[in-house]
């Protein structure tokens, strides 16, 4: 696979993965890499480009993250972002000062004539976030734009193609921060633009019928859009190599099993085997109330179901599985602490009788996990699929699982789902769910008491679900709902729509 690469210098800045996401959106690939092996990165894979990303530290701290020298003397053009512009200027003979308080949020900024702003508005506004500055340039450097409160905004120094910029151009509130990223690509390192979803598809597709030949392949199926994007990919190489087992566990959605096999086996022509074990599941779970026990059962069950269906199939090659590009970035840090145990395919390379394992999206963003999914013709159904938890409806039912309470939230969160996907609020919310709680109050219809379960509505924007807010939805949609809801659903009497951010809250209620 050939095509150019820019390396993304990591120092441990929040906006990291955003920096990397903004090359690629430029149709440029790019690596997050460690700073420590920067210079050994740079040797191997001699990149088009550099970028430093931002990080917590000052440049002067004892043990504060920087490259080796090779990485400015390797000829290739470098943009210095925040701590990686204060890492630029300090190493090349300039000076950095802290001030007395940090700098934070949106500041009028003024351009100067230099490449990387080049066609923009010379007068704009930019994002700050920063306590240290830029106070002597290193020789050769000449500024190239400033604030009020910041002289050194940005420096470069063009004969070597050394850039760096105070503020984040990679985050939305700077106005022209994406035609900062294209300048650096296009105008300085001379990108061919050769990243497109299109070329990786067919380049994938290549690679992996090269690899694997007529060897058999297995991939576990969720229906989730990271493992049917990795298994469509497979297929188009593998054709009916290629065998997926997807084991219904009888807690999706409203009739959503039969969707991703209508899709599956049928539309996309995949050799799918439906392991229908939703009776073993719900007996499993019966009068189990921890939400905790309830993943451990659904995690053991998951792979009893599963290694009873691998084995009518007998040893494969390879194991497909659908690791993305920020689970590959987040395995090798440390791990916080288990507020849930989430539960996921993990445990299957242990049960399966295969020589490899193979992850084509490894090198993605979800976002282009989403494009290729187009690419390959899969239907917005699947591929713009919201995140759903592997243990399903049991944890959105609060309290012992039955299966009158499933077909109740089935029918809620159908509902809910319709609404908000048809008055187009739901384009904006990353995750939008009934859950069934097990309280059950007094109500009055048709002049006759009732007393009938309540359910909660949630709905929460978001960035990566590490934190969140409640949705903002219009007070008519939630009217709407909750008529409908209390109209079509039997013994659902009260609606509730929940309010918590997380943190306190988490996203799910169990
Ligand atoms: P919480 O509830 O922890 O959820 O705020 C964060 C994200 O993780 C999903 N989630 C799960 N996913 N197995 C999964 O595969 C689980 O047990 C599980 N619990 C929560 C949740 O839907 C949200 O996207």
């Amino acid at each position: 696979m050939s095509h150019q690469t820019v390396i993304v210098v990591d120092f441990g800045g929040q906006y990291n993965q955003l920096i990397a996401r903004k090359v690629r959106e430029h149709n440029v690939y790019c690596k997050l890499v460690p700073y420590s092996q920067a210079a050994k990165e740079i040797e191997m894979t001699a990149p088009i480009g550099v970028i430093f990303t931002g990080g917590p530290n000052s440049v002067y701290a004892p043990n504060a993250p920087k490259v080796d020298d090779a990485v400015y003397d390797a000829g290739v053009p470098i943009l210095g972002i925040c701590y990686g512009a204060q890492l630029m200027a300090y190493a090349l003979g300039g000076s950095v000062k802290s001030a007395p308080v940090r700098e934070y949020g949106r500041r009028d900024i003024r351009y100067s004539d230099n490449s990387l702003f080049s066609g923009m508005d010379k007068e704009s506004t930019c994002w700050m976030s920063h306590t240290d500055y830029v106070d002597i340039l290193p020789e050769g450097f000449e500024i190239a734009a400033s604030t009020d409160s910041c002289p050194a905004a940005a420096f470069a120094d063009e004969s070597r193609k050394l850039y760096a910029v105070q503020f984040h151009p990679e985050v939305a509130h700077c106005l022209q921060g994406s035609k900062i990223i294209e300048n650096f690509l296009y105008k300085i390192c001379n990108a061919a633009g050769d990243w497109t979803m299109g070329n990786f598809v067919r380049d994938q597709v290549c690679a992996l019928k090269e690899k694997i030949g007529d060897k058999k392949v297995l991939c576990a199926f969720s229906g989730g859009v990271d493992s049917a994007v990795a298994a469509t990919l497979v297929h188009r190489a593998a054709g009916d190599n290629l065998s997926c087992i997807f084991v219904d566990h009888g807690l999706l959605r409203y009739r959503e099993a039969d969707e991703v096999m209508r899709v599956f086996a049928g539309d996309m022509g995949m050799n799918v085997v439906k392991a229908d074990a939703s009776d073993d599941f719900i007996s499993k779970l019966e009068g189990v109330r921890s939400p905790e026990r309830k993943r451990k059962i659904i995690g053991a069950e998951f792979i009893k179901v599963f290694e009873r269906e691998a084995k009518k199939i007998g040893k494969v090659d390879y194991l497909v599985q659908g690791t993305i590009y920020p689970d590959v970035i987040e395995s090798g840090k440390d791990k916080s602490a288990v507020i849930k145990s989430h539960h996921n395919v993990g445990g299957l390379p242990d049960i399966v009788d295969f020589d490899e394992i193979i992850e084509p999206l490894r090198d993605l963003f979800k976002d282009e996990v989403r494009k290729v999914g187009y690419e390959l013709g899969l239907p917005a159904s699947v591929v713009e699929r919201q995140p759903f938890p592997g243990p399903g409806l049991a944890i959105r039912i609060i309290g012992a699982v039955t299966r009158d309470k499933i077909d109740i939230l089935q029918r809620v969160d159908c509902i809910f789902r319709k609404e908000l996907e048809d008055c187009g609020a739901a384009k904006d919310i990353w995750q939008y769910f009934a859950v069934l709680t097990n309280t059950k109050s007094v109500g009055v219809m048709g002049d006759k008491r009732t007393y009938e379960y309540t359910v909660a509505l949630r709905a929460v924007t978001a960035v990566d679900g590490m934190t969140c807010d409640w949705a903002h939805i219009p007070y008519d949609v939630l009217s709407k709902v909750s008529s409908r809801i209390v109209n079509e659903v039997p013994r659902v009497n009260r609606i509730v729509y929940d309010i918590t951010s997380k943190p306190p809250a988490t996203i799910e209620w169990e």
